[in-house]
């Protein structure tokens, strides 16, 4: 990168450059006196030599106001140079003691420890540990950790670490302590500790080996009801790691602590899970059934990595995927099981191209195994993990359930208890199975969402399929191979409607690959990449009439619902008639053979964002307009088949209306998208159902959906109620961040062309809180995600995003960097917005004292 020459606070760590830890620490004794404005850190560190050389040992800290550093007994004379302290050691074993003071409420990064509505709270991934103590902070240094807690009783009467829990004992001065051993190596960013007033929801686990494991789920006492949702997840996720993959929990206790301030969803320290409340806190009154399964999702995710990240972790930060990726993948997997497996699908590929695709395409892409970065906290991305998923589930397409298995188990037994990497993976699933993924290899090299176009042409009972696949040039890598990927198709007769012969999963490995069919009983058209088996764009230029027979008739229900989907793009692509989407909506409101749930999504338009992706210019306005209109036509057009299945689904619920069954949720998603809709097309009527709705409903679902169905009309006549609605939401829900959360996002996503005078006056609410990150992605973040109004002709939008930014930075650098990414889509926009949003990203970048996070997105983003 240019940059890094100019500017020395953006030198690379390069993967490359690994080298093996020259120190290990097989055992860390801490000591840790709690208090909010001056906490006193005492480590001592069991050196280890590893190898042969004469290497000083050299250790991380950040932040920490050095009192003593001791080797084996004796005071050192080598002091901190800023962030390293290297220390000469004789001898193949010694004992490195330090003791530092360190502020948790001053630290508003959220990195280490700090504070959060009084409790004391870590997080240490991915260089938080630093912040703690001296150490060498990188994941391939793994030690045995015993923990002594010492707080005042009154203050934090709960002490957590992680591992097993040791006595507790009364200490003079109101104080107390406790101590926590941990029998399993970790790194040092699984390092956890909470310390504060919280109660429990409790529960226990019995192993597949009949091992009694106590849960507990923490949080305030007036929230503990709100945790059952989650519980019964951790339940079902230990459940589900035993019997799907063999692998069994291994303390006597698992403890999730729930906090509000976090910059992340959730994190996996070792018996110790911390999450963003969000993630842990739902009831039918204020979570939507959305929510509801995020919460299970990621309950199960930070579960899961206890194997897929904590007993098998990561040799360096290039590595990251191979536990992220694959605990997404899990999860995934966990979700699909546990619900509808083709609506989770669907979701899943919509959040893929939502945020992976455009990353993908842009400044800022990177393969899933990135080979160099400034700061590791911008790479916890769209890439990573959700791309990083994708690459999993194509070997597991490739190798099926049982070779799949054979595979993860050879991964345990062989790397149980080490630090690997992407490369020991693969080779574990090569050597299980007896295959060669070296070309597979190139989906952990090379960034760029491949290409695959395909044409057909038939003759007589004859068919060719002809599939050539490219992956464009992206920023340091023009030229790219063609990838090994599990290509799922099938064949739809053109006449019956039914598939023609198997499904069949192709491996595509070169750039052209041809396909004959023979003996065809009629014309066909081809059922393309089916469940998303690749992470692709499959271009196949099929005819409009074709997309909407296949969006009636596809016995695959991604590929179905995709068809849709493709059918849109191409009419919204243009000023066309949108009555084609209006018939095949029609059609699909009206199949005796669909569920509510698939309706419910596959009567959905696509977003002007990804409208926007499809085009090489995005048109902010056209995309709009035509979008609108398209909305309106279905709107209109099917009044009656809305009020319908409106009335069809709301009679289904009768009773059952908090019911968390796939059958209630699918009633409640399409009952809204058809509210939706109907408050589109704008009669009194509507409106007056959107208000009954909102004061009637039983559960956040319905009741947000009627909000924001009024909150996004046009119309004049639904001011009134839109006010009203508003105001009762925000004083019912007063005090609970994650509905007024939603409250905020609400009005920044609004389909209104005030909503920038709107964010502006959010921005001086009281309950605005830029430092707490669920806040400002509530109200910041989800106004840039409001492609119409966010990209203001006149740069308003952009203006407003920077000046956050660069507030926030002073505060929480991590939270800042991520508002830095819709700026860095400045290539996509016509001329005019293209250097509005270069302009803040230079005003960004030219700011003083900003932080090394912000400073590499925004040198990336304009390189
Ligand atoms: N490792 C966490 C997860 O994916 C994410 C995370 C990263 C949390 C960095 C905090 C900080 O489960
Ligand atoms: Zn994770």
């Amino acid at each position: 990168m240019a940059e890094s020459r100019s500017n020395p606070q953006l030198a690379a760590v390069r993967l490359a450059d690994y080298q093996p830890p020259d120190w290990l620490v097989p055992d860390i004794e801490l000591d840790i006196r709690l208090d909010a404005t001056r906490t006193v850190v005492k480590a001592r560190l069991h050196l280890r030599r590893n190898g042969r050389h004469d290497r000083p040992l050299v250790l991380d800290g950040h932040g920490l106001e050095t009192r003593i550093i001791m080797l084996n007994g004796k005071g050192c004379a080598n002091w901190p140079n800023g962030d390293t302290l290297t220390i000469p050691v004789d001898g193949d074993e010694a004992v490195f003691e330090t003791e530092v003071v360190i502020h948790p409420s001053r630290n508003t990064r959220l990195m280490g420890l700090y504070a959060s509505e009084g409790r004391l709270v870590t997080q240490c991934e991915a260089e938080g540990f630093r912040s703690i103590t001296w150490f060498p902070d990188r994941p391939d240094v793994l030690s045995r950790y015993r923990v002594r807690l010492e707080a005042d009783k009154a203050l934090y009467p709960i002490l957590l670490s992680n591992g097993d829990r040791g006595a507790a004992r009364d200490l003079p001065g109101g104080r107390h302590e406790i101590t926590w051993t941990d029998p399993w190596p970790k790194p040092s960013y699984l390092f956890a500790l909470v310390a504060g007033q919280l109660a429990a929801l409790t529960d226990e686990f019995v192993t597949m080996n009949g091992r009694r494991v106590q849960l507990a789920i923490w949080t305030a006492a007036a929230d503990v009801p709100r945790c059952a949702h989650a519980m019964a997840a951790l339940k079902a996720s230990m459940e589900f790691d035993e019997r799907v993959y063999g692998r069994e929990y291994d303390l006597d206790e698992f403890n999730i602590v729930a906090v509000a301030d976090f910059n992340a969803g959730a994190m996996e320290n070792k018996g110790l899970n911390i999450f963003n409340s969000k993630y842990i806190l739902a009831d039918s009154e204020t979570a939507t059934d959305m929510d509801f399964d995020a919460v299970a999702g990621v309950v199960a995710h930070e579960y899961f990595h206890n194997w897929t990240g904590n007993r098998v972790t990561c040799r360096d930060w290039f590595q990251l995927s191979l536990k992220e990726g694959l605990t997404v993948f899990r999860d995934q997997q966990f979700s699909a099981d546990q619900g509808s497996a083709a609506v989770k699908r669907i979701d899943d590929v919509r959040a893929l191209r939502a945020v992976q695709f455009p990353e993908d395409s842009g400044p800022l892409a990177h393969p899933i195994r990135p080979d160099h970065y400034v700061e590791i906290a911008n790479f916890y991305t769209a890439t990573v993990y959700n791309k990083g998923a994708e690459v999993i589930r194509m070997l597991h397409a490739l190798l099926g359930v049982d070779g799949f298995r054979r595979g993860t188990d050879l991964y345990f037994d062989r790397h149980d208890g080490e630090a690997v990497t992407c490369e020991d993976w693969l080779k574990a699933m090569e050597d299980a199975n007896g295959i060669d993924l070296k070309q597979f290899r190139r989906w952990y090299e090379q960034a760029g969402t491949p290409r695959v176009s395909v044409t057909l042409t038939q003759q007589g009972g004859r068919a060719e399929l002809v599939l050539r696949q490219t992956v464009p040039p992206t920023p340091g890598q023009p030229d790219k191979q063609p990838v090994h990927m599990p290509f799922r198709l099938a064949l739809i007769g053109r006449t019956s409607g039914r598939r023609i012969g198997d499904e069949q999963v192709v491996e595509l490995r070169e750039a052209v690959t041809h396909l004959t069919f023979a003996d065809l009983p009629e014309p066909v058209l081809p059922s393309l990449n089916r469940g998303f088996s690749a992470p692709v764009v499959v271009e196949a230029d099929t005819a409009r009439a074709d997309l909407a027979f296949l969006a009636a008739h596809d016995d695959d229900p991604f590929a179905r619902w995709e068809a849709f989907q493709q059918l849109a793009l191409s009419v919204l692509g243009s000023d066309d008639d949108p009555a084609p989407l209006v018939e095949a909506v029609r059609g699909t409101l009206a199949d005796p053979g669909l569920d509510a749930a698939f309706k419910g999504e596959a009567v959905l338009l696509p977003t002007e964002s990804f409208i926007g992706d499809a085009a090489t210019i995005v048109d902010v306005e056209a995309i709009h307009r035509r979008r609108e209109a398209a909305r309106m036509a279905i709107a209109t057009g099917l009044e009656s088949e809305w009020w319908a299945a409106y009335e069809r689904e709301r009679t289904a619920l009768a009773g059952r209306e908090t019911a968390l069954t796939p059958e209630a949720k699918g009633s409640r998603r399409l009952a809204n998208v058809a509210l939706s809709y109907l408050v589109t097309a704008g009669s009194d009527r509507a409106f007056a159902a959107a208000e009954t709705q909102y004061h009637a409903a039983l559960t956040m679902t319905d009741r947000l959906a009627a909000l924001r169905a009024l909150v996004n009309s046009q119309a004049t006549t639904a001011q009134g109620a839109r006010a009203a609605v508003l105001a009762d939401f925000h004083q019912r829900f007063a005090g609970n961040n994650d509905v007024i959360d939603k409250w905020f996002s609400a009005q920044a996503l609004a389909n209104r062309p005030d909503v920038l005078d709107q964010v502006e006056r959010l921005l001086k609410h009281p309950d605005f809180t830029p430092s707490n990150p669920n806040r400002l992605r509530s109200l910041v973040g989800a106004f840039a995600a409001n492609q119409r109004w966010f990209h203001a002709a006149d740069g308003a939008g952009y203006r407003l995003l920077a000046d956050q930014l660069i507030a926030v930075d002073r505060l929480n650098p991590q939270s800042a960097a991520r508002l830095a990414v819709p700026l860095g889509r400045w290539r996509r926009f016509d001329a005019v917005r293209a250097a509005l949003m270069r302009a803040e990203l230079e005003r960004i970048v030219a700011a003083p004292g900003m932080s090394k996070d912000v400073l590499e997105m925004a040198s990336r983003a304009l390189a």
